[in-house]
């Protein structure tokens, strides 16, 4: 029986979206805080980064009602990544714009999860957060990312192209993408 206990929950075909749980953080680092993983994302994380990132989603939920959620395989309950909705937290960036955003460990790569998740988290944007507009945001080198963006009809917004301050080693800057609720409407995947 699934547990549905929690504040947010949302159900895909193959992945549970939902709030964190305290037992959710050992397997989530596990699984993604290798260097594939976070090869564009800061690198393996230490400890005291990787507290600060949860007290991060943490927050975001509480404040927003929406995060990078837990993503939960519904065949058998493991924990797979992150997907979700924050708010552009970059104050040189597109601030406070929607953002969705993923983050998968490597043996859930290549397997439509991600896109998976993500249409959802553009659905409920749109449909149940009321946003107008929804970005994501990643490197030029992060082809996965970005490939992601394009499958789900995103498009390049050059302009909402920031210097991060975050990840300043990767010298590059952040590349923004974007879709219009109209535009999603029309050609949701
Ligand atoms: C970005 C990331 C989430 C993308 O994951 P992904 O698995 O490549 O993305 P998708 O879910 O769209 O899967 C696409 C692949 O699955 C394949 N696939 C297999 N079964 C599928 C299915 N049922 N439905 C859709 N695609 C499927 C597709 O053909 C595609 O393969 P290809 O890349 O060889 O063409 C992942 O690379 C990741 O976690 N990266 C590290 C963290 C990170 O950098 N996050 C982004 C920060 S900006």
């Amino acid at each position: 029986m699934a547990d549905t206990s929690c504040a947010f929950y949302h159900e895909t075909e193959r992945l549970i979206l939902r709030d964190w749980r305290e037992e959710d953080w050992a397997p989530f680092w596990e699984g993604t805080n290798t260097p594939a993983v976070t090869e564009w994302i800061g690198g393996v994380a230490d400890e005291e980064t990787k507290t600060r990132a949860q007290d991060r989603l943490v927050r975001f939920a509480r404040d927003w009602g929406h995060t990078f959620w837990c993503v939960e395989r519904r065949s058998d309950g493991a924990v797979l990544g992150f997907c979700g909705l924050k708010r552009c937290t970059d104050e040189n960036g597109p601030f406070g714009m929607m953002e969705a955003g993923w983050r998968l460990r490597e043996d859930a790569w290549g397997k439509g999860y991600a896109k998976e998740g993500a249409i959802a988290a553009l659905d409920l944007s749109f449909d149940r957060f009321g946003a107008d507009e929804t970005i994501a945001m990643t490197f030029q080198g992060n082809t996965a990312s970005w490939g992601l963006m394009r499958r789900l009809g995103m498009e390049r917004r050059p302009e909402l192209d920031f210097k991060d301050e975050v990840w300043p080693q990767y010298n590059e800057p952040v590349i923004v993408y974007a879709i219009g609720r109209e535009k999603w409407k029309e050609t949701r995947p």
